[in-house]
């Protein structure tokens, strides 16, 4: 497997129905990660977006999915808590789960919200599945919208990991989710994106399937140039 820097990827919503719609009835893989996301990770997941963002009045997580993280950091903090989602399925799942929180259907790429209006943005599981092009228009606009920190959890570049991908990609014949999803360690993202600054929290708690980038977003304001190809 190389470690490539802009490995091609299916983020369609195709593909994301379908890893919804398995709850109901498919594979036992995407039940046990379904059913791990709501009792275990979730959990995980939220304490380490209390500690490595710290406290806040407003919370956003981009990719929501069906809003279990935001869930527990609203009944947590009792902050302000918006999800934004792409995939429709998962949106109205997110509506019904994630009741005390606002989940938006719109694209992470264009954020349908002003300048400076949360104080931690935060995305897990979504950055993997961008291109290099896509990932850099996130990272502007996820400085464009946060005042005190952005957080990006994705997973790691562990053998277990790189396992359990070669397997579905290989054995299960699968793309999207748990089969591309570009793996991480500290020293590629660094490769990615030269020179800007971040912090790097490796997760243990997650059975070391996943890792943080912790930034500013002034300094990536400062970072990227006002254009982007995809403006
Ligand atoms: C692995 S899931 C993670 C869901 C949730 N964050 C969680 O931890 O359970 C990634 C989510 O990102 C969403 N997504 C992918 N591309 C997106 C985009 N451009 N804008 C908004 N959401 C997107 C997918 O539909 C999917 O629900």
């Amino acid at each position: 497997m190389k470690n490539q820097l802009n490995t091609p990827h299916d983020n369609s919503v195709e593909m994301w129905d379908k890893y919804y719609a398995s709850k109901r009835g498919s594979p036992m893989f995407e039940k046990i990660v379904h059913y791990g996301r709501k009792i275990y990770f979730g959990d995980v997941f939220a304490r380490n977006v209390l500690k490595l963002g710290g406290q806040a009045n407003s919370y956003l997580e981009t990719g929501a999915g069906t809003g279990t993280t935001l869930k527990q950091i609203q009944q947590q903090t009792l902050a302000r808590c918006v999800g934004i989602e792409k995939t429709p399925l998962a949106h109205s799942l997110g509506v019904q789960n994630a009741k005390n929180c606002e989940i938006i259907l719109g694209d992470a790429l264009a954020l349908p919200l002003p300048d400076q209006s949360f104080e931690v943005a935060y995305s897990l599981g979504l950055f993997e599945h961008f291109s290099l092009e896509e990932q850099q228009q996130f990272l502007k606009e996820q400085a464009r919208v946060a005042t005190k920190k952005i957080l990006i959890e994705v997973p790691t570049r562990t053998p277990h990991m790189m396992t359990i991908m070669w397997f579905n990609r290989k054995i299960r014949g699968l793309k999207g989710v748990w089969a591309d999803d570009e793996l991480f360690t500290k020293q590629k993202f660094a490769q990615k994106f030269p020179g800007l600054e971040f912090n790097y929290h490796f997760d243990w708690a997650s059975l070391a399937m996943t890792c943080w980038f912790v930034l500013d977003p002034q300094i990536v304001r400062d970072y990227f140039p006002k254009q982007t190809p995809l403006n």
